[in-house]
């Protein structure tokens, strides 16, 4: 961006409105090189003489608006002609828009500003830059509304009308280089069924929940009216259900304009849906053709598949896989469709490990991460969500939600082998400790904290005497595990990068003696009876008895039915615990169950994404309360990560980062019959395949160049290979397999 561009606003600012900023130019010469930068409180669209400049979607994305902004550069070189108009049109976005669930304006500014520069090199060699200022202009546009909850309005009939010349504005913020993914449209789905509901509602079903817009072609009269709802669910008397968006509208209106057929989708806003309701359409004829639904998502590179011989545990890794794509749009979100979509903190460090397993989410994690440290306080405090949004009480600074600060640079660096990562988050890392370390009376302990817990646990319903959302293991309990956790984290981290770890492996030992005096029993067990005080335990290493209290959450897994009672707190964790302590056959037991709760529990009632409640949708088909219940939350979704080490048994070694060292250990399950597990890693395809036939086992494993493989067979067999294909077979009965 040229350092002479001022940022500019609208000589007039209307209420919700979507200006366009616009400049005519003179080309001067034979181009040889045009280059756009561009930028605004609020999101723009670029156009160059009418034409969509690029492919992205929500810029300048969703920074911690008051300490940087991004913008973006584009190649224009052969969009520019001798008479050319730049457009910049823009809508709310985060910054001044709705945002939060108390549904605020003006989490930064009370009005949109635009900056930009364009920079055109001649053939002749001569140049010219072309700034924002007052030469530019302002007009309204035929979007008449636009919020990232309620949607989108386009009036084709709409005057536009001229606003004047654009004026000087003071943006208190830093400029910076885009550094996280592009956002853009990605599959395209086309309707599976059109049907009306008992209500007499007109639905279209796409068959997949995801996050998008859906796109409609339609002819009519100047005036007609087309108004697009959303959902994700149906109610079980089969009618559209809305409730579970709370203030969030997820509606799309267009007027046309009369003139042939016209295509019609938002551009600054995207819904959470499966079905769409059509509230308004100009004719009864309802052409499934003329409607297709547009995923929307980060441009993230998939790297992970997996399939196997059981189909509800495929659907269970699709709905994982969409469940990601859904919620990683610019930010790690907690969900795509109610009046939320916020960076919440403990959703994206619980799921972090799985979804670098998924897709190559370094650099998408590089700028979110970046902006998690600019929302920490003085003392190093992390909220519950990152960037922040205007609340009347900020979010909570809460064990396991900040510890992203911590857990996410650490998987990251595991991952890819990013030591910049550590580097670059090492202050922010520090400063979480030293907050935990401060916190509470106690200095090895976080005790009187107010956390979320093991959000929406089982074990803490109202039925259980306990809480509905924050689980029955003591916040104290969880609180002191984390900050021990996160310091042992903390101490690699810092190994890593060569440091002197020396004060903080003492704080470590200390946390972890502290935590172990106060909340281990003299039997050896944790104090607290919970699954998740054992998961905790076991797999932070802060058990009194390791074998006493992994037996223990064996039985309580069992006397339960082999059902969980975990939250987000201990289930990304509790297979872990089981299988490494000798468990396999009670983890893959919970893999597999199907009565509620379970992870089955939604694929069998037809999920297409990972729910945010075990029971979103009961037995007897009424739902959770609307109040926090979402159809598209990947948290639980974290168990792929047990799945990939297990059945995949591909593991990275703590000296391993970006799979340079591994374990290739696979634990067949005959329920799976077999399993294919890769990833694409940056030195090549890593896959462990079995297949179990008749008496015997089948593996192979492809080992990329630069990857030391410790191979591990169940019958103890073992070797360590380096690059290429290996195949073994081993007889079944022979081998010690859970099933
Ligand atoms: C979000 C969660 C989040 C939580 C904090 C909810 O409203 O949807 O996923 O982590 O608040 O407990």
């Amino acid at each position: 961006m040229n350092n002479k561009a001022s940022w500019i606003k609208s000589p007039v600012n209307e209420e919700g409105f979507c200006p366009v900023f616009y400049r005519r130019f003179r080309i001067n010469g034979v181009v040889k090189k045009a280059l756009l930068y561009a930028s605004a409180v609020g999101m723009y669209t670029p156009f160059i003489n009418g034409e969509r400049v690029g492919n992205e979607l929500f810029t300048p994305y969703w920074t911690q608006y008051d300490r940087r902004i991004q913008y973006q550069e584009y190649d224009v070189t052969a969009m520019l002609r001798a008479d050319s108009e730049l457009c910049l049109v823009c809508a709310e976005g985060w910054a001044v828009g709705v945002i939060g669930y108390e549904r605020l304006k003006n989490s930064f500014s009370d009005h949109i500003s635009v900056i930009y520069s364009l920079e055109i090199t001649y053939e002749n060699g001569e140049t010219e830059v072309i700034i924002s200022d007052e030469n530019t202009n302002v007009r309204t546009c035929r979007i008449t509304f636009s919020q990232i909850y309620d949607g989108e309005t386009v009036d084709m009939t709409a005057p536009v009308r001229e606003l004047g010349a654009a004026v000087c504005d003071n943006v208190n913020t830093k400029l910076v280089p885009q550094q996280g993914e592009k956002v853009t449209e990605h599959e395209i789905l086309r309707p599976v069924k059109y049907f009306v509901t008992p209500k007499g509602e007109r639905v279209i079903d796409f068959g997949q929940n995801m996050s998008g817009y859906a796109a409609v072609s339609v002819s009519g009269k100047r005036g007609g009216r087309v108004t697009i709802s959303h959902a994700e669910v149906l109610d079980k008397d089969g009618n559209f259900y809305t409730e579970n968006l709370r203030g969030a509208k997820q509606r799309n209106t267009y007027i046309l304009s009369g003139e042939g057929r016209e295509t019609f989708k938002p551009m600054f806003t995207w819904q959470g849906f499966r079905y769409i309701r059509l509230d308004e359409f100009p004719s009864d004829e309802i052409c499934l053709d003329d409607f297709k639904a547009i995923a929307v998502n980060s441009d993230i590179k998939r790297t992970g598949r997996f399939v196997c011989g059981n189909e509800k545990i495929n659907k269970l890794y699709h709905n994982i896989i969409w469940g990601q794509k859904s919620n990683y749009i610019d930010v790690p979100t907690d969900c795509p469709q109610r009046d939320e979509r916020l960076g919440w903190t403990g959703d994206a460090q619980v799921f972090v490990r799985t979804a670098a397993i998924n897709f190559d989410i370094e650099k998408f994690f590089e700028k979110w991460l970046a902006d998690l440290a600019l929302t920490q306080g003085e003392n190093g405090e992390v909220y519950g969500i990152a960037p922040l949004v205007k609340l009347s009480t900020p979010t909570k600074v809460s064990a396991a939600w900040g510890d992203a600060a911590v857990i996410c640079p650490w998987e990251i660096y595991l991952a890819y082998g990013n030591k910049k990562i550590l580097e670059d988050q090492f202050d922010s890392m520090k400063g979480w400790i030293e907050y935990m370390h401060s916190a509470g009376s106690e200095e090895f302990l976080w005790l009187g904290g107010d956390h979320y817990g093991d959000w929406l646990a089982m074990d803490g319903s109202e039925q259980a005497g306990g809480d509905d959302y924050i689980g029955a293991t003591p916040q104290d309990y969880i609180a002191s595990a984390f900050f021990a956790y996160s310091t042992k984290l903390f101490v690699k981290a810092g190994r890593v990068l060569g440091r002197d770890m020396t004060k903080y492996e003492t704080l470590y030992k200390n946390a972890a003696a502290a935590f172990k005096s106060r909340f281990i029993g003299g039997d050896g067990l944790p104090i607290p009876k919970t699954q998740t005080a054992c998961v905790l335990a076991l797999h932070f290493d802060l058990c009194g008895d390791r074998q006493k209290t992994a037996d223990y959450l064996a039985e309580a897994v069992r006397k339960n039915g082999t059902r969980l009672t975990t939250g987000f707190v201990g289930t990304p964790y509790l297979l872990h615990a089981l299988s490494d302590n000798g468990y396999t056959d009670i983890a893959y037991d919970l893999l597999f169950q199907e009565r509620f709760p379970s992870w089955l529990f939604s694929v069998n009632h037809g999920a297409t994404t990972m729910w945010e409640h075990w029971d979103g949708i009961r037995e007897d088909g009424t739902f959770w309360s609307s109040d926090m219940n979402s159809y598209n939350h990947y948290a639980y979704g974290a168990v792929f990560d047990w799945i990939f080490a297990n059945t995949g048994g591909i593991k990275i070694m703590e000296d391993g980062a970006g799979y340079t060292h591994i374990k290739a250990a696979p634990v067949p399950d005959s329920r799976m019959g077999f399993a294919d597990t890769s990833i694409e890693t940056r030195r090549g395809l890593l896959a462990s395949r079995w297949r179990i036939d008749g008496d015997t086992v089948h593996f192979e494993f492809e080992i990329p160049e630069g990857t030391t493989a410790e191979i591990k067979l169940p019958n103890g067999f073992s070797e360590t290979a380096g690059k290429g294909k290996y195949i073994y077979t081993i007889p079944l009965d022979n081998s010690d397999l859970p099933h």
